[in-house]
């Protein structure tokens, strides 16, 4: 298939591009390149593409940076996906858009399935949750795919950030009251591979198995990784960040083994790999 992965120059566009490069034609656009805010452009550059699939992996991610730039995150993650969305209609183009469980408040106190209330909390998972909205309302062949607590090589995330921490650190404070997978983003990108090969077209939850707080997840990676710092459990209002965040937001991965497909290996199986690729490269 010819696929175009949008944001390409993001922590999971290049495991994207990797991954799906594999098997496919691929063309890559990054902010560079295109940027998704404006219409006209991307409606030209998607139709001179005319891909089977585009992957839209590019947004404003900046969690608490929306809510203090909440205009920019509505004009990429809303504005900028109706118009990727536009753009697919003319050339009929199926679109994988990657959300988030920010869609979700939190309170539901057991794994979030695909059918339950959204209800997001801050201006990033709000805007991430319009953008949903957009392509449900403009387009019948779409992937809405929401996901949770990514990492990966190309780009800054909570084990990167913890070892670097503790390198000049000797205790680190890390929230225990929110929980939620941690997903490896090349896991991620070899599920999207699997879901473009069929028109099973429709709102999936994608994660890597099991779940943990970012307090047990920070245990776990310096375990690993063999690094001796003491960690200091706190609140999500004693560590106090800008934007409100969900407590709760493990996503069962129903409608993807409904539809037939082996869940994601566990969180600390791919944190793993992950840890010795770091290893490996340094
Ligand atoms: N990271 C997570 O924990 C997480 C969790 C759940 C869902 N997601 C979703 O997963 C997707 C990929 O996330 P990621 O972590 O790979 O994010 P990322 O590394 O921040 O990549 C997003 C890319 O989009 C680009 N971008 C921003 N504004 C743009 C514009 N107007 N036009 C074109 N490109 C633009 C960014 O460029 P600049 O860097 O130059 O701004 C960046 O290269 C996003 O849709 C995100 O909402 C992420």
């Amino acid at each position: 298939m010819k696929v175009l992965i949008i944001g390409a120059e993001g922590m999971l566009g290049h495991d994207l591009e990797a991954v799906l490069g594999v098997e496919h034609e691929i063309s890559i656009t990054t902010i560079y390149t295109l940027d998704i805010t404006d219409l006209e452009k991307t409606v030209k550059t998607i139709g001179d593409i005319n891909p089977d699939v585009v992957v839209h992996a590019a947004a404003f991610t900046d969690v608490d940076g929306s809510e203090e730039r909440a205009d920019l995150a509505y004009q990429v993650n809303v504005l900028g996906t109706r118009n990727v969305a536009v753009a697919c209609q003319e050339t009929d183009s199926a679109l994988v858009y990657i959300c988030t469980d920010y869609v979700f408040d939190g309170t539901k106190g057991t794994p979030y399935q695909e059918y339950d209330q959204t209800n997001p909390l801050g201006m990033y998972g709000k805007t991430k949750y319009l953008g949903e909205v957009q392509i449900r309302d403009l387009l019948d062949k779409f992937y809405i795919v929401r996901t949770s607590w990514l990492y990966g090589y190309h780009g800054p995330n909570f084990v990167a950030t913890m070892l670097s921490l503790a390198q000049n650190m000797d205790q680190i404070q890390v929230v225990a009251d929110q929980i939620g997978s941690p997903t490896y983003t090349v896991d991620l990108a070899e599920a999207i591979n699997m879901l473009i090969k069929t028109p099973a077209y429709g709102i999936y939850h994608v994660t890597n198995s099991e779940h943990c707080s970012w307090y047990e997840y920070a245990q776990l990676i310096f375990q690993m990784r063999g690094v001796e710092v003491e960690l200091i459990p706190v609140t999500t209002e004693e560590f106090g960040s800008t934007a409100p965040r969900p407590k709760y937001s493990v996503l069962d991965n129903y409608h993807w083994r409904m539809q037939g497909h082996p869940p994601l290996r566990s969180y600390k199986e791919a944190l793993k790999d992950y840890l010795e690729l770091l290893e490996k490269e340094s």
